[in-house]
């Protein structure tokens, strides 16, 4: 499947926090700190989705000279397993090297097995670990993936 993805923009704020809200359920990060991501500096907001249909999955991701942080992604979860994240990596990884970043790196809750497959199926690998860094107590994964 070729997806359709493109930027966001102040547009899509509503669009945007209701499929973060979906994706994310209960670790949401909320609708005004999902709005407040379009002006954020140097944040760009991706989202994409079956080509004609509305948007299904975004992602997040910011220039940091040199480098490149994915902030968050998320897919509803009717439009799971079909790729949708794994085309959104290849596109922030795109943007992230047009920009002159070496590696993009992330955090992730390291009991979320369905993101660290999609980082691994990715090529991004393991580089520490922050324990009880989440609210929840829940220890975080850093990892990286060299452009
Ligand atoms: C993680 C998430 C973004 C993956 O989105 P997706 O569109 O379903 O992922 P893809 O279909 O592109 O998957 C690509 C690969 O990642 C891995 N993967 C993705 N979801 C997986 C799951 N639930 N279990 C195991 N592996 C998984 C697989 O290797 C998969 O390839 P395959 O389907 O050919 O086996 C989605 O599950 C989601 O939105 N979760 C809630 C939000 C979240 O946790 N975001 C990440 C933290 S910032």
């Amino acid at each position: 499947m070729t997806y359709a993805i493109r930027s966001a923009g102040p547009d899509d704020a509503a669009l945007l926090a209701r499929l973060e809200a979906q994706s994310f359920g209960e670790r949401s990060w909320g609708e005004n700190n999902v709005k407040a991501s379009f002006v954020a500096p140097r944040v760009t907001i991706l989202l994409a989705g079956k080509p004609a249909n509305p948007p299904s999955g975004f992602a997040m991701w910011r220039d940091l000279d040199g480098e490149a942080e994915l902030l968050t992604i998320g897919v509803e979860p009717g439009a799971q397993r079909q790729g949708l994240a794994a085309a959104l990596l290849a596109a922030v990884r795109k943007q992230a090297l047009e920009t002159g970043a070496a590696r993009l790196f992330l955090e992730v809750d390291a009991g979320n097995e369905a993101a660290l497959a999609l980082y691994r199926a990715g090529g991004f690998e393991k580089i520490s670990l922050r324990r009880a860094y989440y609210r929840d107590g829940a220890d975080a994964v850093i990892m990286q993936v060299m452009l």
